[in-house]
């Protein structure tokens, strides 16, 4: 979400005319949070802040959607122990109209009702500390009397396919974290993915008249648009389809990863797993297997036997079971097995964009490129699957995306 872009995209303004106006975004996502601000009048000055509590001197677009109490006290972000009990997911708890999956989300909803906290609670605490963290980074730049003297607009993004409710819920959520709602705008995550997207692929192959559907694939949902390009230099974009999407994100590879090892292992045998046992393979998973899986390479055939190295994951404590290939705390999966997980996800992503490809071509503006963005979308596997699937157009993974 930028700029004067934004307007574009059709966040109106709140402001008396003729005074500029200040942006402050906050991308709410899933498993991960980001925020970025501009004036109106340097859009060219759009600021990704980069720095987080506890975050070291790695510099991140994003950090962690993870809340987890100390006391009274909320920690966020970089702050949390993702080794121990904390809240993740519950962006997702906002929305109960979607049939709920996700097993972190659905262990965190467990532990906001010990609290006697409804997951906007959450999100409202989550989202007060980013705004409290954009705070300081304005002040550190010496800006931050912009909040109080400019016309400011808040933004806050939410999935193509959230229900009114759980849109009702994000500004809910806005208000407890101090947002005034009379500045408030929700910005569709497409949409706000969109202008980021074109930037960063400019000035490459796409000009004027040009249609391209833009595909975040993120960790809870995968929205998407199609827009067509109106004006190059500044930039400009017409929607040509409606958003569209699904709750079919990286973390449904989580919960189909968790169930085969439940399957692997037996349920009984997971039950009795301490709870830190229980969260190394999925650490594992999520921070090492899945995102470098990047599928068999077919034509390679000689390779085989390399390619299907297959992987090695630590549970500490599961018995041994040769006919299972567990020893001495270790399982065995074979890639296919991994291929298994990702391929119904994959799956729904190219029916998402078949039919964006269909409404594109129905209002006459068959689109060129489809451009992946989010988590998801940087997994090579997924790009690859795609580019053979939609041969008629080109597939892009922009940087930084
Ligand atoms: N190469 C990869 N392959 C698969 N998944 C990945 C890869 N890289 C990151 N991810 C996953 O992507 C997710 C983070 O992506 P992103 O930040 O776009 O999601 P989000 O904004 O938190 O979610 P959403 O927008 O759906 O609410 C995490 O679940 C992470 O594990
Ligand atoms: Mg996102």
């Amino acid at each position: 979400m930028t700029d004067s872009d934004v307007e574009e995209l059709s966040v109106s303004p709140s402001a008396p005319s003729g005074q500029a106006k200040f942006f402050l975004g906050f991308d709410f996502g899933t498993t991960h949070s980001g925020i970025a601000y501009a004036f109106e009048n340097c859009p060219e000055d759009l600021e990704v802040i980069q720095e987080w509590p506890e975050g070291g001197n790695n510099s991140s677009q994003k950090v962690p959607t993870l809340i987890s109490f100390r006391g009274d006290t909320a920690l966020w972000g970089y702050m949390v122990n993702e080794m121990k009990p904390c809240i993740r997911g519950f962006k997702l708890l906002l929305d109960k109209s979607k049939n709920l999956s996700y097993g972190p989300a659905i262990e965190s909803e467990a532990i906001i009702q010990s609290l006697d906290k409804k997951p906007v609670d959450i999100a409202g605490i989550y989202l007060k500390k980013l705004m409290s963290h954009a705070r300081t980074i304005l002040c550190r730049r010496g800006i931050e009397s912009v909040l109080d003297t400019m016309d400011v607009q808040y933004i806050v993004t939410v999935p193509a396919v959230w229900s009114d409710k759980a849109k009702d819920l994000t500004m809910q959520a806005a208000r407890l974290a101090g947002i005034p709602q009379a500045n408030l705008v929700l910005l569709s995550e497409p949409e706000a993915a969109a202008v980021d997207a074109i930037r960063t692929i400019q000035p490459n192959s796409i000009t004027q008249d040009d249609c391209f559907i833009v595909c975040d694939a993120g960790g809870g949902t995968v929205d998407l648009i199609t827009y067509k390009v109106t004006q190059k230099d500044p930039l400009r974009l017409e929607e040509v389809t409606e958003g569209t999407g699904a709750i079919c994100g990286s973390t449904i590879l989580d919960n189909a990863f968790q169930k085969l090892l439940i399957e692997t292992i037996s349920k009984t045998h997971y039950d009795q797993l301490s709870d830190e046992a229980k969260r190394i393979p999925m650490r594992i998973w999520e921070k090492d297997i899945k995102p470098n899986y990047a599928g068999q390479d077919l034509e390679d055939a000689d390779a085989d036997d390399f390619l299907d190295a297959g992987y090695i994951i630590p549970v500490p404590g599961v018995p041994d079971c040769p006919e299972k290939h567990i020893r001495n705390g270790m399982l065995y999966f074979e890639s296919e097995q991994v291929e298994k997980i990702f391929r119904p996800v994959v799956e729904q992503i190219k029916s998402l964009i078949s039919d964006q490809v269909l409404g594109a071509k129905l209002a006459g503006i068959p689109p060129k490129a489809v451009i992946l963005v989010g988590g998801l979308g940087s997994s090579e596997y997924v790009f690859k699957a795609l580019k053979t699937c939609f041969t008629g157009m080109e597939v892009m993974q922009p940087r930084n995306a």
